[in-house]
């Protein structure tokens, strides 16, 4: 039976107490880790989130009564223990913080009992993560997993900090919004009062930002919460967390030079970390020339090379096609894999066709100058040798190289030079490796509408220099977009703002909206524009990968206290659910075709 804490009052956390403490008298309180029973003489690990700490009974301290109730302590019971602090009388543990001392217990109470957890509570669990998840609550309770969470907790009060310091200001911005475009998928609340009708849960709080700006708040920042309706990967969830800015006056270097004193001072006070400033900065175009990727991990080197002009008049159809197809020939080298079996050579070609690829040619230099390769034989021993030479390719190496559309080749060797670096185990998660991304095409082309859409948002500002081309050669415009980039992931982007009415409808006009149509979505913003609005520019960090690479989780799951899962359902309420009739009806909703699993439940 639980008993009651009353009179009692807690005077440290677990692992507060060391030798310094000898001898005196202390109340703690926790979940038992485990009770070992030796005949006369009890000892129970207690923790809590700080820690273990160990307690012993004597029959001869405690009394009679205390000890049968220590008797009883079980795995994940809650208990309050008064005793005096004493030098541990067994060895003494190293592994433990409090390892060399014990609590001689006087006073012990039960204050809840527990089942036993259907998975031990420790750390680096081999559970099932959905097992796992389904108990959350009990996850929640070992030790790595309460480090992550502790650890977020003091990266945002950091935040917190050093954005005031910056002076910037907290304010909190609507949840039930209409849409913002971010480029996903909303996902909407029904209006009870407005039938017929929906918010928008918001994607970020970007038109919300702006408008503080235009109202004068001048710096803005907010811990909030996102909401994308998306396909869910390892890093990316329904519902996940910005650490959103603006800044007002500001162009690219603000922003920049702000997040960098950020980053140096979070990294610092979180994990140790000295961040060299500035860090380095490369152009988006740059980024898929080197890297196949806009989120280059600079971790380790097998840069993409064009060959395309080496290759131009070969005898191997499969370049000279690519080429004449307006695309190109690039290669990676990956450095003393030549020796790579035919078999693990055929998985890296299967690997790029899942990219996109039609296929992989590669070229394996032997130790004794001669190649086996997949092409060699439709081309001159010359135009190898300058093939080799232009890959830096020495005995021993493996080339790689493919021939398609520049979009193609750069995902294709973009994906195959991370998939070769995960292999060979050159991604080492203590090595932190920061790259500003600049310079981001204003648009991209979306096959699927048959239209220009926007790369970041509708409201990023073109490139001065490039706004001429914004009628004649709208896929060449460039962006005052900037994405911060950590070992290979996306932390973080933003950009700067078009604040001229001018310009913000030229924007809707490439993006095929009609004037009606952007008045009926974004009037409020464009409204606010023919009032006074200052030149701005922001960023947003996505705080649960900011905390994933901060702590070396696999998955942002592993920073998020309560997830959710491939499908966008939470094991552990099971949402989302159906609804009460009632509910619908209030808000005028009637479910035309269920699911027929749903429907079966
Ligand atoms: P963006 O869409 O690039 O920019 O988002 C900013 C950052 O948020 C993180 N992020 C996510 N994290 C987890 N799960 C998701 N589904 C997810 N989607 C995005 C990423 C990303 O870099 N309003 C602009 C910012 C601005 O222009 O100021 C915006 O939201 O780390
Ligand atoms: P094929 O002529 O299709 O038998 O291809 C000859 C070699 O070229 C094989 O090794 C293919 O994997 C490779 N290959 C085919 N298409 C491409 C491509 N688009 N880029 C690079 N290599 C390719």
């Amino acid at each position: 039976m639980a008993e009651s804490m009353k009179g009692l009052h807690r005077t440290h956390r677990c692992t507060e107490l060391s030798t310094a403490n000898i001898g005196e008298t202390v109340t703690v309180m926790g979940w038992v880790q485990k009770s070992r029973n030796k005949g006369g003489i009890i000892f129970t690990d207690l923790r809590d989130r700080s820690g273990i700490l160990q307690l012993i009974f004597e029959e001869s301290d405690c009394g009679t009564e205390n000890f049968k109730k220590a008797e009883q302590l079980r795995s994940e019971f809650v208990a309050a223990a008064v005793g005096k602090v004493e030098a541990r009388s067994g060895a003494v543990n190293k592994n433990l913080a409090t390892g060399a001392i014990e609590i001689r217990v006087k006073e012990l109470r039960i204050l809840s009992e527990a089942q036993t957890p259907p998975f031990p509570i420790e750390a680096d669990s081999r559970t099932k993560e959905e097992i796992r998840l389904k108990y959350r609550f009990l996850d929640l309770r070992r030790p790595d997993i309460q480090s992550k969470l502790m650890l977020r907790s003091r990266v945002a009060t950091k935040v917190r900090a050093v954005l005031a310091e910056e002076g910037f200001l907290e304010i909190e911005t609507p949840i039930l919004i209409k849409s913002t475009p971010e480029g996903a998928r909303d996902y909407l609340v029904p209006s009870r009062v407005h039938q017929g009708k929906f918010y928008a849960l918001p994607q970020s709080p970007q038109l919300f930002k702006q408008l503080l700006m235009c109202s004068g708040y001048d710096r803005y920042f907010q811990i909030a919460k996102c909401f994308r309706d998306e396909d869910l990967r390892a890093d990316r969830q329904p519902e996940f967390t910005q650490i959103d800015m603006e800044m007002s006056f500001a162009d690219v270097d603000d922003v920049i030079e702000v997040n960098e004193r950020l980053l140096r001072k979070i990294f610092k006070d979180a994990i140790g970390l000295d961040i060299e400033l500035p860090i380095p900065r490369i152009t988006w175009q740059e980024a898929m020339d080197r890297f196949g990727s806009d989120k280059p991990d600079t971790r380790f080197g097998m840069e993409l090379k064009n060959v395309s002009e080496i290759v131009r008049d070969c005898g191997f159809g499969v370049f000279t096609g690519a080429l004449e197809n307006g695309g190109s020939v690039r290669g990676i080298n990956a450095e003393g894999q030549g020796h790579m079996p035919r078999k693990k050579i055929d998985a890296l070609v299967e690997l790029a066709k899942g990219f996109g690829a039609k296929g992989l040619a590669y070229l394996a230099i032997n130790e004794d100058g001669g190649c086996k390769s997949s092409f060699a034989k439709f081309m001159t021993e010359e135009q190898i040798k300058k093939l080799v030479e232009a890959m830096e390719g020495k005995p021993g190496d493996l080339l790689l190289f493919a021939a398609d559309k520049n979009q193609v080749v750069w995902d294709v060797l973009g994906n195959l030079r991370l998939e070769i670096a995960r292999s060979l185990g050159l991604l080492d998660k203590n090595q932190f490796r920061f790259l500003w991304v600049t310079e981001f095409p204003l648009l991209e082309w979306s096959e699927e509408q048959n239209r220009f859409a926007a790369m970041h948002h509708p409201f990023t500002m073109p490139m001065e220099e490039d706004l001429d081309k914004l009628d004649t050669d709208p896929g060449a415009v460039r962006a005052k977009a900037y994405d911060i980039v950590l070992n290979g992931t996306e932390l973080g982007g933003g950009s700067v703002r078009i604040f001229q009415a001018d310009v913000q409808e030229k924007m809707f006009e490439v993006l095929g909206f009609t004037k009606e149509q952007a008045q009926e979505r974004f009037g409020f913003l464009l409204d606010a524009f023919q009032y006074g609005v200052p030149p701005h520019a922001g960023l947003a960090y996505g705080f649960d990968r900011l905390m994933m690479l901060m702590t070396g989780a696999d998955s942002i799951r592993e920073v998020i206290a309560f997830p959710k899962v491939k499908d966008a359902s939470d094991l552990l309420t099971s949402a989302p659910d159906i609804v009460d009739d009632i509910q619908l009806e209030e808000l005028g909703i009637e479910i035309r075709a269920a699911k027929v699993e749903d429907a079966e439940e």
